[in-house]
């Protein structure tokens, strides 16, 4: 028997019901933080004729309280789909919406949408302009190949900007750029911002500036806009990954250099080695960071979510900065998810020898937040890697996988786990040496998550970019939400979002455990494990 109801998560971003994917338009207004979401009324899969936009609003990105829909197609200009779009502030601070509507006539355009009170701190309401559309789709273009406007910003010409995603005929994946004086009017320039022959189509683009490395303030798009980095994130339909490189973006000519990587955005950093798209990030003015959100989706058959009447959810809201050494970004779920903090089991100095296991006892397993730092008494014994095993990280989580004793590693902690540990969830590292230095890898395995056999349960896989010779250890920090598994590796370099379902009952004993497989003893130096109460997502006020 499939336990499908207890799937549903406690803590992570859903609607009440029914087909979610992309965040559309976060932001944070009149002290509300709104989500926007690629929404179908209508049932618990994609349709291509009536996405819409599902609306929630927050004080603190933990609770939601439902809107009705902010956009419906219900216009010749979106007739056949409100699809993803962006906010952006106009200088008055008045908010205006930016997204794709799929025409009466099949042609992806660009439309704009205003709130219709901006007095109203919900902003319940919204109004599409009857001059819709504001950008047609181009000649170059074909109909199905242009969308998702990112938010715009204001260069230092008075000049506003906006990318759009759009495969060119000759199929040159191309992040547009658009130019306007009064949003309204849009000129495409001659270049795009970028372009590769190489990754097929490529949706959702987001451009934001960042701080100097190591600064956790986020900064805002309009103005000024002379960060001296800016990061340019892209989801590649073909692999449905997103994918995201820091570079430098001269405001002047709508140019973006990438720095230190190669034009093909699939071999850029990742924001996630798991499972989420589509992700877009927004400036949070109360709390000075900027903050991301990514859709996750199901992982289990269409119409056995159909059959659950759900499908997707977003990750936690993460906090994302540059890291100290400039080249990729921090992510760190935002703090307000510790409110939900209850019970706490915690340990010092702890020790799993080699082979061994210690559970973690006193925490219902099932919602709740591990925070662990594994401490490797020494190096000695990493087994060598070879140049094309460091090329599919994914690939070497499969081949040593958590059973596979390892000179440092694997060790982890087991999650969701059955009280015969059947069905467990691994999550762990692994330390290699490579041409001198060493390498860690990070996994999460779910080839033995469930004994489902019509699940999508591989092992993801991803390298933490720190200097274990310089770091006193590694840390682990993972958030358990029924079937949501989101784990954050070495303060955040490297994180693995994956779906998870269990065939087990689910019980609150369900059991988590830290383990060792490597040849010698690891020392657990600090554990803090919180059950987590469930937040008011969505739920009907009654
Ligand atoms: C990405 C995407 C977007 C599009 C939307 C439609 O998941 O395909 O490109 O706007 O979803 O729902």
């Amino acid at each position: 028997t499939v336990r499908q109801g207890s799937y549903r998560t406690a803590y992570h971003f859903q609607p009440a019901k029914n087909w979610q994917n992309d965040p559309n338009g976060p932001m944070y207004y009149k002290g509300v933080y709104h989500l926007f979401y690629q929404y179908n009324p209508h049932g618990a899969t994609w349709s291509n004729v009536t996405i819409s936009w599902g609306h929630s609003v927050s004080v603190d990105l933990v609770n939601w309280g439902a809107l009705d829909n902010a956009l419906d197609p219900d216009s010749p200009f979106d007739a056949n789909g409100c699809w993803s779009g962006s906010a952006t502030f106009l200088p008055d601070g008045t908010p205006v919406m930016l997204y794709t509507g799929v025409n009466a006539s099949n042609n992806q355009v660009q439309n704009l949408a205003f709130p219709k009170n901006a007095s109203d701190p919900l902003l319940r309401e919204w109004i599409k302009p009857t001059y819709n559309s504001v950008i047609p789709l181009p000649a170059d273009v074909l109909n199905d190949n242009f969308r998702d406007p990112s938010t715009a910003w204001l260069g230092r010409d008075g000049l506003w900007r906006v990318a759009v995603s759009a495969q060119i005929k000759d199929s040159v994946a191309s992040t547009l750029i658009y130019r306007s004086k009064d949003f309204r009017r849009w000129e495409r320039n001659a270049e795009p911002l970028y372009s590769s022959g190489a990754a097929g189509m490529v949706e959702c683009p987001d451009l934001f500036p960042v701080a100097e490395p190591g600064i956790q303030n986020g900064l805002d798009l309009v103005p000024p806009n002379r960060a001296a980095r800016h990061v340019l994130k892209l989801s590649v339909m073909a692999t449905h990954q997103d994918y995201y490189v820091v570079g430098r973006y001269d405001d002047a000519a709508d140019t973006f250099a990438l720095v230190g990587a190669y034009n093909d955005c699939r071999t850029w950093h990742r924001f996630d080695y798991g499972h989420v798209y589509a992700s877009k990030s927004f400036y949070d003015a109360g709390k000075k960071r900027r903050v991301l959100w990514s859709w996750a989706n199901e992982s289990d058959p269409e119409p056995v979510y159909i059959a659950r009447g759900w499908a997707g959810v977003q990750t936690v809201p993460r906090k994302i900065w540059l890291a100290s050494d400039g080249k990729q970004l921090l992510q760190w779920p935002i703090e307000e998810i510790e409110t939900l903090r209850k019970t706490r089991v915690g340990l010092l100095g702890a020790e799993v020898n080699a082979g061994g296991m210690k559970e973690i006892i006193g925490v219902a397993g099932t919602q709740a937040d591990v925070e662990v730092v594994f401490e490797i008494p020494a190096l000695d014994g990493a087994e060598n890697l070879d140049p094309n095993q460091l090329l599919d990280p994914q690939r070497l989580c499969g081949e040593k996988g958590a059973s596979v004793p390892g000179g440092v590693g694997p060790f982890g902690l087991l999650v969701l786990a059955s009280s015969d540990l059947q069905e467990h969830t691994s999550i762990f590292f692994r330390v290699f040496r490579h041409a001198g230095k060493y390498k860690v890898l990070m996994c999460t395995d779910l080839r033995r998550s469930t004994k489902r056999a019509d699940v999508y349960k591989p092992p993801y896989g991803g390298f933490v970019d720190i200097d274990i010779e310089k770091e006193s250890g590694i840390s682990l920090r993972t958030l358990i939400d029924h079937s949501v598994v989101e784990s954050y590796g070495g303060g955040g370099r490297a994180v693995i979002t994956a779906r998870v379902y269990l065939e087990h009952e689910e019980t609150n004993t369900n059991r988590m455990l830290m383990f060792n497989n490597r040849t010698g003893m690891v020392k657990v130096s600090k554990l803090d494990a919180w059950e987590l109460k469930a937040a008011n997502v969505n739920v009907p006020v009654v």
